[in-house]
C-alpha cells in the first residue's frame, strides 16, 4: 500500500512539474501595465528607483487621466505621509510632475503643464 501511494504521489510530481517545466505556453501580458512610461523628465528616473518597492506599477496606470499636477504630487506625497515611502520633498514634486506629464495629461490639464519647469 505504501508502495502505491509513493508511486502516486511520484507520479502526482511529475504531473506538476511537467506543467510547470514543459509548458512553453504563450502568456499574453496585459500591455504597458507593469512598467512605467518613459520619459526624459528627471521624474521618471526617481519613480523608477521610488515607485515599485512595495508595490507594482499597476496602481499608477489606474489613476484617472484626469488627475491634476496637484493630484498627482498630492498622490505621490501620500505615499510619504500614509505609507512611509522614504521620499523627500523635491523628489515627490519632480515624480509628481513626470507622473502627471506622462499619465495625467488630458487636454484639460494642459495650461498646467506650462506651470512645470517655471516653478522650479
Ligand atoms: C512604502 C511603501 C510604498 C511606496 C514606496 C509607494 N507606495 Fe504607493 N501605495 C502604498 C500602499 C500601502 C498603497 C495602498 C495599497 C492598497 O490600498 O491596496 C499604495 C497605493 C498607491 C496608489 C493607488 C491609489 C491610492 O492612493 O491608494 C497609487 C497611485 C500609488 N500608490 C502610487 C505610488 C507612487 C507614484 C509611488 C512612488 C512615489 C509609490 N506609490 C510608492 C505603498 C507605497
Amino acid at each position: 500500500m505504501k508502495m502505491i501511494i509513493t508511486q502516486l504521489s511520484v507520479a502526482f510530481l511529475m504531473f506538476n512539474a511537467g506543467q510547470i517545466l514543459g509548458a512553453q505556453r504563450n502568456i499574453e501580458l496585459p500591455e504597458e501595465t507593469s512598467i512605467l512610461k518613459q520619459s526624459s523628465h528627471p521624474g521618471h528616473q526617481l519613480a523608477l528607483q521610488r515607485c515599485s518597492i512595495c508595490h507594482s506599477v499597476d496602481y499608477i496606470n489606474l489613476q484617472p487621466p484626469e488627475m491634476s499636477l496637484k493630484q498627482w504630487i498630492a498622490e505621490v506625497g501620500k505615499m510619504k505621509s500614509a505609507y512611509g515611502a522614504s521620499i523627500n520633498d523635491d523628489e515627490i514634486k519632480l515624480i509628481g510632475e513626470y507622473l502627471f506629464l506622462t499619465y495625467g495629461l488630458k487636454l484639460e490639464n494642459k495650461s498646467e503643464a506650462s506651470e512645470i519647469g517655471s516653478t522650479k
